[in-house]
């Protein structure tokens, strides 16, 4: 079982971490692609070692320009893409289809094989473009999940609340036992 993880410059950079632990607990293959302002934001908000530590957790890291890489064909046997956090930019191309990167390749070629792409969107308020945007992608079969904290789960703290968006996002790749903790 192979998912592509993809993270771009939104805040949030600790989704990414977070979504590729989750991943690897369900025994996934991660092919890792990062964005320029994604790795700024890596380093801005969870620092640099952790970050090389997101990158030796995946299976695969490739470049943002790599359009050769193999997740840039449908032909690679992916099962779905999560990108985590998605920036407004990363969300308008994917929206538009303009495939203009190896994360928004990937993520167009998630919608055109029908396959699960999520989309864990972040920026508030929110602009008419942006919502046109998020529901263009829901159109085309993405699910856009803004990272938005479950509070009727009383999280303790800030990494409570990553953990539990990070494995809801997994969960919605519908590729094995649920791991995010529900509500009873
Ligand atoms: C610290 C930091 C936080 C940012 N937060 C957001 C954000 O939450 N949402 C967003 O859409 N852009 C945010 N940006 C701006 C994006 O990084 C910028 O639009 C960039 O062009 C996105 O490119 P990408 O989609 O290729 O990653 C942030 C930038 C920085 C440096």
């Amino acid at each position: 079982m192979r998912v592509v993880l993809g993270v771009s410059g939104a805040s949030g950079a600790a989704l990414a971490a977070a979504c590729a632990r989750h991943l690897a607990a369900l025994g996934a293959e991660i092919d890792l692609v990062i964005s320029k302002a994604g790795e700024r934001t890596l380093v801005e908000e969870i620092g640099p070692e952790a970050a090389d530590a997101l990158r030796a957790a995946c299976t695969r890291v490739h470049g943002i320009m790599n359009v050769g890489a193999a997740i840039a064909s449908g032909s690679a046997p992916v099962a779905g893409m999560i990108v985590a956090p998605c920036s407004m930019r990363s969300l308008a191309a994917i929206a538009h289809g303009l495939d203009d990167n190896l994360l928004t390749r990937a993520a167009s070629v998630q919608l055109k094989e029908r396959r699960r792409l999520v989309l864990l969107a972040r920026e508030s308020p929110l602009t008419l473009a942006h919502l046109r945007n998020m529901t263009a992608v829901t159109e085309m079969g993405g699910i856009v999940a803004p990272p938005v904290p479950a509070f009727y789960l009383r999280p303790e703290d800030l990494a409570a609340v990553v953990e539990q968006i990070a494995a809801r996002a997994v969960d919605l790749l519908g590729l094995g036992r649920p791991q995010a903790r529900a509500w009873e």
